[in-house]
Formats: C-alpha cells, sequence, structure tokens
C-alpha cells in the first residue's frame, strides 16, 4: 500500500501481520535482519513499520536514521518515518549514548505503551526487532502484541543454535507459531571465485528448522556491506556495488515470510469459520 494512503486517524488495528524477528541469542543479527527484511518487504511493495522492543540496547534507529520523528496526539504515538517505513525504538526517547538506566517493570511498561498506544495507521507487516534471551519483556510481548507468528534468526554454530532452541519453545509454550528459521552470517561468498566458505559451520539452520519442523526461510551471507549499511544508516537496497547475492537472499527470505504469513492467517481464519459452523450445528 503506497504510503500516501497513510491516515494517522485509523487505528492500529489496521496491521495486518505482527512478525517477532527473535533469537534468544545476542549478537546473531536480529536487528540487522529486521531493517532490511523491512526494506526489502517495502520494496516489493507492502506498507511496513518496525518496533523496536530492544529498550536497552535499541540500534534500529542507527541503522535506519529518521526522515520525521515521532510525536504524540492525544493518547496517541505517532511513529517515526523512515524511508517510508513507521517505526517506534526507545531511542527516540533518550539522548543518544545515554543508556536505558530502567528497572525491568519500567522497560515491560514502555513495551506495552508501545504495543497499546502506537498509531501504525494501516500496515501490512510489523517487524517486532526482539531484544537478546528470553526474558520478561520477550514474554509480554509474546503475549500481548496479537503476534502471527516469529521468525527466528540463527548462525550455523550450536552456540547459538542450542538459544534458539530455547526461544522456539517460549513461543510454543505460549501457543504462537514459529513461522521458520533465518540462518545468517551462513557463508561468505568470495567476490572473485565465487567459491562459498561456511566460516561458522554448515548447514545448522536447516537442521534446527528440520527438527523444529519449521522452514528454512533464507541463508543470509556475510557480506561486510550489510555491515557497513547498518553503521552509516543507508539502505542496503539503495547501496552502490552490493552483491546481487546478498540484495537476492534478503528480498527471497521476505517473500518466504510474507507467503507464510499469509498462510497462517488462510488457516487460522479457516479454522475460526470451521468452528463457528459447528457451533452454530450444535446450537440450533
Ligand atoms: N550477514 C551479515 N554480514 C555482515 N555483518 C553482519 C551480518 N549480520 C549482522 N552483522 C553485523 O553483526 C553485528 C551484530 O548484528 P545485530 O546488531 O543485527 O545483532 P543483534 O542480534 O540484533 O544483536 P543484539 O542481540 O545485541 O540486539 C552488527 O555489527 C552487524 O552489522
Ligand atoms: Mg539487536
Amino acid at each position: 500500500m503506497p504510503l500516501e494512503m497513510y491516515d494517522s486517524n485509523k487505528s492500529s488495528s489496521g496491521v495486518q501481520h505482527v512478525i517477532a524477528i527473535a533469537a534468544g541469542k545476542g549478537g546473531v543479527g536480529k536487528s540487522t535482519i529486521t531493517v532490511n527484511i523491512a526494506l526489502a518487504l517495502k520494496q516489493q511493495g507492502y506498507a511496513v513499520g518496525i518496533l523496536d522492543a530492544d529498550i536497552y540496547g535499541p540500534s534500529v534507529r542507527m541503522m535506519l536514521p529518521e526522515d520525521r520523528m515521532p510525536s504524540q496526539k492525544g493518547e496517541s504515538i505517532m511513529p517515526a518515518l523512515c524511508q517510508g517505513i513507521r517505526m517506534i525504538s526507545m531511542a527516540y526517547f533518550r539522548k543518544e549514548h545515554e543508556a536505558a538506566a530502567v528497572r525491568a517493570p519500567i522497560a515491560n511498561n514502555v513495551i506495552n505503551q508501545f504495543i497499546k498506544q502506537v498509531n501504525w495507521g494501516p500496515l501490512d507487516f510489523l517487524l517486532i526487532d526482539f531484544p537478546p534471551g528470553t526474558g520478561d519483556i520477550q514474554l509480554t510481548l509474546s503475549q500481548q502484541a496479537s503476534l502471527t507468528g516469529a521468525v527466528m534468526v540463527t548462525t550455523p554454530q550450536e552456540i547459538s543454535l542450542l538459544d534458539v532452541r530455547k526461544a522456539i519453545h517460549l513461543f510454543q509454550q505460549v501457543q504462537i507459531p514459529v513461522i521458520g528459521v533465518i540462518e545468517n552470517m551462513s557463508y561468505f561468498l568470495d567476490p572473485v571465485t565465487q567459491h562459498k566458505h561456511y566460516l561458522f559451520g554448515k548447514d545448522g539452520g536447516s537442521k534446527l528448522a528440520q527438527e523444529s519442523g519449521v522452514p528454512l526461510l533464507g541463508n543470509i551471507p556475510i557480506d561486510p556491506v550489510i555491515g557497513q549499511c547498518g553503521d552509516e544508516g543507508v539502505s542496503l537496497f539503495a547501496k552502490a556495488h552490493v552483491a546481487q547475492s546478498t540484495l537476492t537472499s534478503f528480498s527471497e527470505t521476505a517473500n518466504k515470510i510474507a507467503k507464510h504469513a499469509h498462510a497462517l492467517k488462510e488457516n487460522a481464519h479457516q479454522a475460526l469459520s470451521q468452528f463457528e459452523l459447528i457451533w452454530k450445528e450444535m446450537t440450533v
């Protein structure tokens, strides 16, 4: 949906799919994946928002600088606008380089405000960049944010897979479907020989996906340009001389997320109408 159709008076119920981008483990690339999948979905014509749920270490603002700051309108918070993507983050509410030294209940309050008071307008996808770990904030988000499902990010290493398994368990416990697994830092593609070097091991992501009974959504290569774009606050899709394989890895993964999210919603609708049918038959 083009941005011109953004109607600030519409409520946040106009959000089609709320998707958690989670890992359990820190530093595996959750924020990087969130930003680039958001940009890829935007490129495909979807209206996209990002909720940066990392209260203590919000990094998405740096990766995607704002063209318009968030604002308050009555009880509602209007999100920032960053290259056509709507965004909310703790980073807008404290000075740069200032640590958010808040206790857990306050952090939970902030997350609750982000969930309930942000007026996103109509969105196809709201991506939630989860903080690392499986603590209080993750539980609040899982229970309150009406998630369509969760996308799990891992690197191929066993140490990452171990934590992601725990996070998958958390989502299953609160009955949130796991949409699939993204393996980040899968390989380094030698630009000269086009040979793939599997620096952190091979197939960890696909094994995890298989054992959890969910799809592998994509393999994102290690590419220094990905890190540079994040540090400079420049879109990978606007940067010159980015390897086509890097861009394709994000756009194909975004495609798969969209496809699986639509299918999940469709299945939920069908289950609901079947339930209604059975209920009506039982009560006549
Ligand atoms: N595919 C990649 N290629 C190159 N660098 C990457 C890639 N993915 C992530 N990085 C870099 O790795 C670092 C960690 O990434 P990021 O901050 O996205 O991880 P995170 O899981 O969100 O971390 P945290 O748990 O602290 O929130 C960043 O410097 C980022 O630029
Ligand atoms: Mg992060």
